[in-house]
């Protein structure tokens, strides 16, 4: 296993089921994890769990001057910071009945606060000489999705303002990539699907080509690799974590041409 000893990693949305997975990756690794969520009950309760190698600081993102306190106590707490995971989201979105005030906050959260948290911990990476930093896209970036116009289009912000840091912040060190889930065994799938996996993994079969969704610890360890120096030539890029399914295309799992014969 990759040793993350002596590094320090801030999770913003680190409260959620995936952000949890991220989370007890680093610290079984070794690391020092900072979890950054405005869900102050599961932040701090994960916090606990995961024992003195985490801590959390109850933070809104879109708050720039709590982002900053926030950045700078994780700073003074652990020494430094190595890595950035902006995890944080906000699936608000009505599609065309989305109101300006809504697309500004999806944007807010989804976008804007993933530049700013980088930028906070820009300081700290450059004392360190070298850092990374993994923004959350989606398959959602590149589909179209009926009644979905705000997250998409955030995602796809997302994964594009990913490339222009990872130009922009080469020549110091720091890399950056995104990662692209597919549907993931989250808080939002497991509500709408009234906790039923097999009902979860059967709709999803028909257009990941694994055949199911994936588990958050499957998108941690991606996480986790592009953070190790086992991804050192790694920048700019956008790493799917679908079971497929944006390789697939419209025909999905069946064969098409059969159909023809009636
Ligand atoms: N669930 C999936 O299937 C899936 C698929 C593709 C991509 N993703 C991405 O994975 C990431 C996690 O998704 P999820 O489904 O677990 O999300 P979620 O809605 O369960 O969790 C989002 C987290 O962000 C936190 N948050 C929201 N606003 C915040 C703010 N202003 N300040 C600080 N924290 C805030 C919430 O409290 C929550 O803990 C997201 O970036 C999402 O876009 C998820």
């Amino acid at each position: 296993m990759e040793d993350f000893h002596a590094r320090t990693v801030i999770i913003t949305g680190g409260a959620t089921l995936i952000g949890q997975a991220v989370a007890e990756s680093f610290v079984a690794a070794g690391a020092g994890v900072a979890i950054l969520d405005i869900d102050a009950e599961a932040g701090a309760a994960l916090a606990d769990r995961l024992g003195p190698a985490a801590c959390f600081l109850a933070t809104d993102i879109t708050d720039d001057v709590r982002l900053q306190q926030a950045v700078e106590e994780v700073e003074a707490r652990f020494g430094g910071i190595d890595a950035l995971i902006n995890l944080a989201c906000s699936y608000l979105d009505e599609g065309v009945a989305s109101s300006r005030a809504d697309w500004l906050q999806a944007l807010d959260i989804n976008l804007v606060s993933a530049v700013m948290a980088s930028k906070a911990v820009l300081p700290a990476m450059r004392r360190r000489g070298s850092g990374v930093i993994v923004n959350f896209s989606s398959i959602s970036a590149q589909a179209a999705q009926t009644g979905r116009w705000l997250y998409p289009a955030s995602k796809a912000a997302i994964r594009q303002v990913t490339r222009s840091m990872a130009l922009d912040f080469a020549e110091e060190g720091i890399r950056v990539n995104a990662v692209s889930p597919g549907w993931t065994w989250s808080r939002l799938i497991e509500e709408v699907s009234g906790g039923d996996r097999e009902r979860t993994d059967e709709v999803a079969s028909d257009f990941h080509m694994l055949g199911r969704a994936g588990d958050p610890a499957e998108v941690a360890q991606v996480v986790l690799f592009l953070c190790s120096d086992r991804a050192s030539f790694v920048t700019g890029a956008d790493y799917a974590v679908d079971g497929g399914y944006s390789a697939l295309g419209p025909e999905q799992r069946v064969p098409a041409i059969p159909r023809l014969a009636g």
